[in-house]
């Protein structure tokens, strides 16, 4: 498939990011068994994939800014345009050699995203999606599931980590949903995520306390591929607030319905 040069650029710094996780990747899994552990070298992978993303977007598109998890942000001459990059998505499970991690690259003009690209380096499936034009996973056009009963569907979500987020309203939404769905998956990485409600295999995915890096470029694929991205008030506020829910557009008003109502006890 003939990309725009604007996902080439994407495409390109994406597999050379992806090279250096999937030999991280391999030691990753030898380390395993030593007593050390692999946490060190893991967050040394996660920066060097970081440097990879920015060296080659910055030497592209020279000027954008660039917002990136583990540098912090870099206004450039062009602030209209702004990188958004997870460059390990799913560092737990990439920590415990679990082959469920992406890159995650989003683009954003003047606060409307343009492009999102997210790959799993170790399936090596690409996730791309530029505004007006789509989603496609390896270059085949993707939507989301037509699925309309609840009862019906898989559901993804996240957890909330020790000592951050609301436990017991998790417990509360969690008890609720658990009932009305056919299947719940916590998967630990929320490009992947969004990503894999875009292709439609979840239907339905929630999740509180996120980054824009985390969402970026899903969202943008998700909407692509038909589905609705919001907060969890139905707003565009995702990256302000860090809560989302995604899905197609009936499951997703469903859900936020059955948040809410759990919502308040
Ligand atoms: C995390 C993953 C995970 C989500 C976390 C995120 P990271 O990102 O996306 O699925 O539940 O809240 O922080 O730390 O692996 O880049
Ligand atoms: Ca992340
Ligand atoms: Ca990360």
């Amino acid at each position: 498939m003939v990309h725009s040069a604007l996902l080439n650029v994407m495409v390109k710094a994406a597999r050379k990011a992806a090279r250096g996780l999937i030999r991280d990747f391999g030691e990753v899994e030898k380390l395993q068994v030593s007593m050390k552990g692999p946490a060190n070298f893991v967050s040394a992978a996660d920066k060097r994939s970081e440097e990879t993303l920015k060296t080659e977007l910055l030497t592209a598109r020279p000027g954008y800014s660039f917002v990136g998890e583990e540098g912090g942000k870099i206004v450039g001459t062009d602030q209209s345009h702004t990188w958004i990059v997870d460059p390990l998505d799913g560092t737990t499970n990439f920590l415990h050699g679990i082959p469920q991690f992406a890159i995650s690259i989003g683009l954003e003009r003047e606060g409307t995203l343009i492009a999102g690209l997210v790959l799993n380096p170790v399936t090596d499936e690409l996730f791309l999606a530029e505004r007006g034009k789509g989603a496609f996973l390896n270059d085949t056009r993707i939507r989301v599931a037509a699925r309309k009963n609840m009862g019906e569907a898989v559901l993804a979500c996240g957890l909330p980590h020790y000592g951050r987020g609301d436990l017991e309203l998790f417990r509360r939404e969690f008890s609720v949903i658990q009932e009305k769905v056919a299947g719940l998956r916590r998967f630990g990485a929320a490009a992947l995520d969004l990503a894999y409600i875009a292709a439609g295999r979840f239907d339905i995915y929630w999740e509180r306390n996120l980054s824009p890096w985390d969402l970026a470029a899903g969202t943008l694929i998700v909407r692509e591929a038909g589905g609705y991205v919001t907060d969890l008030d139905d707003k565009d506020d995702m990256f302000v607030k860090g809560h989302v829910a995604a899905g197609n557009p009936v499951l997703h008003g469903e859900l936020l319905k059955i948040l809410k109502e759990a919502s308040k006890g």
